[in-house]
């Protein structure tokens, strides 16, 4: 390949990869947040679930929660408009983080599986993940996260 067409090459390469970083986040495949922390509690906005197309609201099947202050996300599925779970990302075999694919929680360490509630659907983990209570308090899901 000469140097004319590896230049050409790579600006479309390069092109295509910001279209489709365009495309994902106008899809809202990107689904990790930053959570607000009061006292033992975590929010999140029911509105951060919400993709819009045109005019529909469609809803994330779940988000990643993050805050500086908790030592792992937590991954909150919604199942329903009232029925949501959250959940610890990390693993209960020895402690490696998650990795979520869709409605179940992957363990890149031994090969664990999680499903959306937090049940052991592949071991060598044998005991289910962390949950937490989770209420829906003025369009915010309040996540108690007592003793993490
Ligand atoms: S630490 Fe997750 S399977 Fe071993």
């Amino acid at each position: 390949m000469d140097r004319k067409t590896f230049i050409k090459t790579c600006g479309i390469a390069c092109v295509g990869g910001a279209a489709m970083t365009t495309f994902l986040q106008s899809c809202g495949i990107s689904k990790t947040i930053t959570g607000t922390i009061n006292n033992n509690d975590l929010f999140v906005a029911l509105s951060d679930f919400e993709t819009k197309a045109g005019n529909e609201i469609h809803y994330k099947k779940y988000v990643i929660v993050n805050n500086e202050t908790l030592k792992f996300p937590i991954c909150v599925y919604r199942h329903d408009a009232k029925n949501y779970t959250a959940l610890w990302m990390q693993c209960t075999h020895q402690g490696a983080e998650l990795q979520v694919y869709g409605d179940k929680l992957q363990c890149p360490a031994h090969g664990s599986e999680f499903n959306n509630k937090g049940e052991v659907t592949n071991s060598p983990a044998s005991q289910g993940l962390r949950a937490f209570p989770v209420t829906i308090i003025n369009n915010q899901l309040q996540i108690s996260l007592k003793a993490v």
